[in-house]
Order: structure tokens, then C-alpha cells, then sequence
């Protein structure tokens, strides 16, 4: 299935009961990768991205993911979200092995426990920004999923683009579309792209207060691929992406059940 095939099978997977944010046990693991691989194949060549990579992050720890570009950060979010399978090794979020998930249950999950910024936004073009927030809270049975969404989207900055569609915005703009999509029903794992790739100092400075606010407020896992070195400094660790491998390049507060890579 083609990932934006995914993405709108995740927004519009109804939800089996209308209860968003179901008490449930959070795991102290948020994520476990044991001996992950991943290569693409091109006709006859392969291209190997991730080889046995190991990491486990605890519930509420912020990582920064860093590396060349090429190096394979897109490619282990998407490990991460269930939208591409490894071709080797194990991936657990909360504690369910993704490898024993169907593409439903996968996008169950992703509906109701994680948030995804796209390095290319993957916003949906036919819908305002406003619909565009809404979608995934609607789907969820959410009968205030607009009053919700136009105040994050006022949060973000975009208070007077509600009515703008994809194509009507900005690169920048469209990227906070992009994050207020994915923080609106308060995941517990937040997958993010270089979130703040596309925007000004001041813009990206309340896109990562945004962030590091929703963690100390709902304990949301923050798992950021960013360049951006005031995002990677106020991140519990930092990790480099090289040659197929993680490397840890700077703990401030280790977890105590965190391991390095
Ligand atoms: N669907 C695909 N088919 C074949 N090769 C792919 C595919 N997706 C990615 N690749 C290759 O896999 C490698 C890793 O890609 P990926 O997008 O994960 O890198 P990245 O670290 O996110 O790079 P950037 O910083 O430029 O975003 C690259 O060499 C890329 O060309
Ligand atoms: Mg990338």
C-alpha cells in the first residue's frame, strides 16, 4: 500500500467506541528495536538504510534523532508508525510487537496513540486546515473536533489560514497544519520529521515550546528527527544516525530503563 494510501486509511479508520482517550496502562517502555534492518530494493540493487539497530526508549523521554541526509531517519519514523515493515529484527511500541499487527490494527494505533509530523507533510489537498486538524478527532467520534482543532491551529500561529487549503498555504504554514494534525488528539508517541524544518527562528521557537509543553503536560514520548540544534539541546538524548547504525552522541538525563543504541 502506497503511504499516503496509509496515512488516509489511519484518518479514516473509525474508532470502535467513541472514547478518545481510553485509561490504559502506560508501559515504562515507550519503544524497543531489537536488531532492526531495512533495505530497499531498486530492480537488482539493494539498498541497505538500517542494520541490527537497537534502541529503547522509556514513556515521556525526549530523543533527537540527527545524521547525513540519506542516512535513514524518515525510514525508521516510518518503522516506528507501522508504515513500513523491517526486513529483519523487532519493533514494540507500548509493548505490542508491530510485526504481529495488521494494516487495521496498525492504523488503529497510529489513530489513537501517536502523532505524526511528515517530513513532506502529507497533508489531505481537498480539505481546509481546519478539517484537515479536525479529521483525525472526527474519526474518533469527537463531537467538538472543530472547536478543538481551530484552537490549536490559533496555538500554532494559524489562526487566520483556518479556511486556507494545503495548496493555499505556505511551506511553513502547511508544516504547522502538519503538527497541529498530529498533536490534536494527544498521542502518546509523537513521531516528528524535522518539524521545524520549514520555519523562522521565532515561529520555530514556539513549535518546539509546543512540544516540550504537550511532554511535561501528557507525558507524550517525543522521538524528533531534527538539525535543529535548539531542539536537539533541550532533548533528554541525542542520537546520530550513520552507516546504517545508532550512536548515542549526548545523554542530559538518561531514563533509568533507557538503553543506549
Ligand atoms: N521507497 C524507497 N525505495 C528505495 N529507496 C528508498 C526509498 N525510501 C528511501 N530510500 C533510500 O533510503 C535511504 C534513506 O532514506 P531516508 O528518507 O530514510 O533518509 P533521511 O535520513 O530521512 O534523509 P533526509 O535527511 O534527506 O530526509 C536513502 O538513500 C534513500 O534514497
Ligand atoms: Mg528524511
Amino acid at each position: 500500500m502506497a503511504l499516503l494510501t496509509k496515512i488516509v486509511h489511519t484518518l479514516v479508520t473509525p474508532a470502535p467506541d467513541t472514547e478518545l482517550f481510553p485509561r490504559w496502562h502506560t508501559p515504562h517502555r515507550m519503544i524497543e528495536l531489537e536488531d532492526l534492518s531495512l533495505h530497499y530494493r531498486l530492480g537488482d540493487t539493494r539498498i541497505e538504510v538500517l542494520r541490527s539497530v537497537r534502541l529503547h526508549v522509556a514513556a515521556g523521554e525526549r530523543v533527537a534523532i540527527t545524521g547525513p541526509s540519506g542516512s535513514g531517519k524518515t525510514s525508521l519514523l516510518l518503522l516506528l508508525s507501522g508504515l513500513e515493515r523491517p526486513a529483519a529484527g523487532r519493533i514494540r511500541v507500548q509493548g505490542t510487537e508491530l510485526g504481529t499487527l495488521d494494516a487495521d490494527a496498525l492504523a488503529d494505533l497510529r489513530r489513537d496513540h501517536i502523532g505524526i509530523v511528515f517530513q513532506s507533510f502529507h497533508l489531505l489537498p481537498s480539505l481546509s486546515a481546519l478539517d484537515n486538524v479536525a479529521l483525525p478527532l472526527q474519526m474518533a467520534g469527537q463531537r467538538d473536533a472543530h472547536t478543538r482543532a481551530a484552537a490549536l491551529l490559533q496555538r500554532v500561529g494559524l489562526g487566520e489560514r483556518q479556511q486556507h487549503y494545503p495548496g493555499q498555504l505556505s511551506g511553513g504554514e502547511q508544516q504547522r497544519v502538519a503538527i497541529a494534525r498530529a498533536l490534536v488528539h494527544r498521542p502518546r508517541l509523537l513521531l516528528a520529521d524535522e518539524p521545524t524544518g520549514n520555519l523562522d527562528d521565532h515561529t520555530g521557537e514556539a513549535i518546539r515550546e509546543l512540544l516540550f509543553e504537550l511532554n511535561r503536560e501528557t507525558g507524550t514520548t517525543l522521538v524528533l528527527v531534527t538539525h535543529d540544534p535548539a531542539f536537539a539541546a533541550r532533548c533528554d538524548r541525542v542520537l546520530r544516525l550513520h552507516d546504517g547504525q545508532l550512536h548515542e552522541e549526548a545523554v542530559r538525563h538518561q531514563a533509568s530503563d533507557a538503553l543506549p543504541a
